[in-house]
């Protein structure tokens, strides 16, 4: 069908920051519906009248289809009005536009296919999710294929792998491809320079992704907080895939915005956008060291013992430690201590760490018992952004930026492999092997290790994982043995197909059974590995996780890249406080700052810069796991700075180990371990707001002095209340001192 001359089919798998349809768009809000799988429902003259309506931007979990994975088919009846054709300017392609699917799609329009994305079980290269990647397709105007019109059945067959199912994240249209749909005005985080007088440089860079030149004006105003910074218009001619940058000299302050178009000569199109400055709070990292590894770390008695103290400072720092009981072996120029306690107790150290202009001391107690993560983990995963395309390169790569870019110095120390990393068949003696993508997992255990580095790995209870590579079924025992050899010491085992093994079974055992299970498997082995449970909450896992040996359970659904996602799921952790304690969390799943993807096409996470410092801010006030999700080797300046500010980061890793309560509309409040107040103040609202908060009514008057977190400043004496400006989704955070 590929050949017929007619038929002109793109298939665009590209994340776009934002989905700009055409003025005379139509919305395709609803589908029939259906699960199961039949060639003859991709017809144009099939009966669906049987079938169930469902909207389409949503997935089908949330619409009465609670635990369904596998083939599901929508049909979407539309007219196609040839007005619609006519009003384009360029008249030659209708775009069908389904933003993402969970998590394979091939799209049939009056049964013609016009597109695929992602792999199908039964396609001969096997199961490839692509939910990630946004579907838009685009038929010929004169093409058969569309009846202008008359009718047309948009039919898209939807296979879900686990996790959610169906269109989602968007909400499907049709419109004309237009000239500025080639066009990108973008403004990369990744080329700012923050200069040392306060200012930085930024540029703004307008991109033709079409083989034709485009003329038109681009416009672009900075603006301080509503007053005029800024502004330009420039005439510009793009050539076929043509670029220009332009650079403008911004302060490296709050409340900067770039709004920016670009006004298509011939036809008046125009492409608008706006962009919030990512402007960095965090102070720049002090000459004289500072240790912020956090004060507790636990260990099981006989157990491989690694730990690198996180610290901060001019380089050489040299550390030594009180107290360090027998067992353990420091090396005094990498902080990097191992060996092994056999004895069950509390150690109380003393760690000091010098350079040549100071030292600096915290006290360190080692726990020998059988808690770990006393304070919730702080680390890597590979899932945000390579997804199933992970590989050994990768994540040495990632690795090798943890520490150079200096976020081990800062307590970040696990590297997790997601999911990806599986051979499609076990050995002979039934041993999990991994794929070409991973050819010396040992090694790279080894390699991490000996960075002062902590290994993690992924596996499902079930046969398969997510993203259908081998799970742990029936072989529990001899997949923990084999992570215990490569070093492994944290295992993320995710539910996935044992939907299919627990079957109608919903009694609350047959979910923690295959979690149990595991749980001994990696009892068994004389190596601390950290459980973490994911399920996405089902059953209220926060209340039986830690039965089964978990050190952490993911409450929620996977997150996203986008405000409604990072709302949805961080300000529902509310009321889970009380199954939270030291070597007990809740998981409300890794972050996504920085460049994501899961898998391909990574693009600079869709938060704003005020949703990232609401995002940092929120996950240290719950107490939740530290999972960066990005490509570590591109962070960029600003995101670098979101994940190194040791105040913000020391809230998370309070030892007393509580999660923040919201105590009103707008506040989040944390108890910590010195009797100070960790408080978050949130603007869930889309413009700037004035917040008043009264301390006396929400019962936190009893304190002296108030300090910015991020600016890491005293704010002065607590007033009987405290009124902020705070940016659309931004967050003050605030810590009040006893
Ligand atoms: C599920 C999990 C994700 C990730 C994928 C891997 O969707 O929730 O975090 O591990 O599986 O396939």
């Amino acid at each position: 069908m590929w050949t017929k001359p007619w038929l002109i089919v793109i298939t665009l798998a590209i994340c776009l920051p934002s989905f700009a349809q055409h003025k005379n768009f139509i919305p395709l809000p609803v589908a029939r519906f259906i699960t199961g799988d039949q060639p003859a429902w991709s017809s144009m003259s099939f009966d669906d009248q049987s079938w169930k309506e469902i909207r389409t931007g949503k997935v089908w979990q949330e619409q009465g289809y609670d635990s369904y994975h596998g083939y599901a088919w929508y049909r979407i009846h539309i007219k196609i009005p040839s007005a619609l054709r006519n009003k384009g300017f360029w008249k030659d392609s209708l775009r069908i536009f389904l933003a993402h699917v969970n998590d394979v799609d091939a799209t049939y329009l009056n049964g013609v296919k016009i597109g695929q994305t992602g792999n199908f079980p039964d396609d001969k290269e096997g199961y490839v999710s692509k939910w990630p990647a946004v579907r838009e397709y685009h038929v010929a105007v004169n093409s058969p294929a569309i009846h202008w019109d008359e009718e047309n059945v948009i039919a898209i067959r939807d296979y879900d792998g686990g996790g959610s199912g169906g269109i989602f994240m968007g909400e499907p249209y049709i419109d004309m491809l237009e000239k500025t749909d080639g066009l990108t005005i973008s403004m990369p985080a990744d080329e700012i320079k923050y200069l040392s007088n306060g200012k930085a440089t930024q540029p703004l860079m307008v991109s033709n992704g079409f083989n034709t030149s485009i003329t038109g004006t681009l416009a672009y105003t900075v603006t301080d907080n509503h007053n005029d910074l800024i502004h330009r218009k420039i005439e510009l001619q793009l050539a076929p895939y043509g670029r220009q940058s332009f650079i403008l000299d911004l302060p490296n302050r709050e409340g900067i915005t770039c709004k920016y178009s670009f006004t298509e000569k011939s036809s008046g199109l125009q492409l608008q956008q706006q962009q919030t400055f990512p402007y960095i709070l965090t102070p720049r990292v002090s000459d004289h060291p500072r240790i912020n590894t956090a004060k507790v770390y636990g260990v099981k008695p006989g157990s491989p013992f690694l730990f690198k103290i996180a610290a901060t400072g001019i380089k050489p720092l040299k550390y030594k430690i009180d107290q360090l009981p027998e067992g353990l072996l420091l090396d005094e120029q990498t902080g990097i201590i191992t060996g092994q306690l056999n004895k069950k107790g509390n150690y109380a150290t003393v760690i000091h760490v010098s350079n040549a202009i100071g030292t600096a001391t915290q006290t360190f107690t080692i726990k020998v018992g059988d808690t770990l993560a006393f304070t919730p983990t702080m680390g890597w995963n590979s899932w945000n952004c390579w997804g199933i395309n992970v590989s050994a390169a990768k994540v040495q790569s990632s690795a090798k930026a943890m520490l150079e870019k200096g976020l081990a110095d800062h307590g970040w120390n696990y590297i997790n492999v997601d999911d990806g990393w599986e051979a499609p068949a076990r050995a002979a003696d039934s041993s999990i092997l991994t794929n070409s993508k991973f050819p010396d997992m040992q090694g790279l255990g080894n390699w991490l290790h000996l960075h002062g580095l902590k290994f993690g790995i992924y596996s499902s209870p079930g046969p398969l994982t997510c993203g259908g590579f081998l799970g742990s079924y029936q072989a529990e025992e001899k997949d923990a043995r084999t992570y215990a050899g490569w070093g492994v010491d944290y295992l993320k085992y995710d539910w996935c197909s044992y939907e299919s093994i627990v079957g109608k079974d919903t009694s609350l055992n047959a979910y923690i059974e295959p979690f149990r299970i595991m749980q001994h498997a990696l009892r068994a082995q004389q190596r601390d590995i950290i459980y973490s449970i994911c399920q996405y909450g089902l059953k209220d896992v926060w209340k039986w996780g830690g039965e089964v040996g978990g050190q952490s359970w993911r409450t929620t659904e996977d997150i996203e890249d986008t405000w409604e996602s990072l709302e949805h799921i961080g300000f529902s952790q509310d009321k889970l406080q009380q199954y939270v304690s030291p070597g007990h969390w809740n998981d409300p799943d890794m972050m996504i700052v920085g460049k994501v993807g899961w898998g391909e096409n990574l693009h600079p996470t869709r938060l704003t810069p005020d949703e990232q410092y609401t995002h940092v801010s929120l996950w240290c006030l719950l107490a939740a796991p530290l999972l960066i999700g990005c490509d570590l080797d591109k962070l960029d300046d600003f995101t670098l700075s979101l994940l190194t500010n040791d105040e913000v980061l020391a809230i998370d890793q309070d030892e007393l180990g509580k999660q923040a309560k919201r105590i009103s509309a707008n506040v989040w409040v944390k108890e910590l371990a010195d009797g100070s107040r960790a408080v978050g103040i949130f603007n869930m609202d889309t413009t700037y707001r004035n917040i008043t908060v009264n301390w006396k009514e929400l019962g936190l008057n009893n304190y002296r002095q108030m300090r910015d977190v991020w600016r890491q400043q005293n704010i002065g004496p607590l007033q009987s209340s405290f009124t902020k400006q705070i940016a659309p989704h931004g967050v003050m955070l605030i810590k009040l001192i006893p």
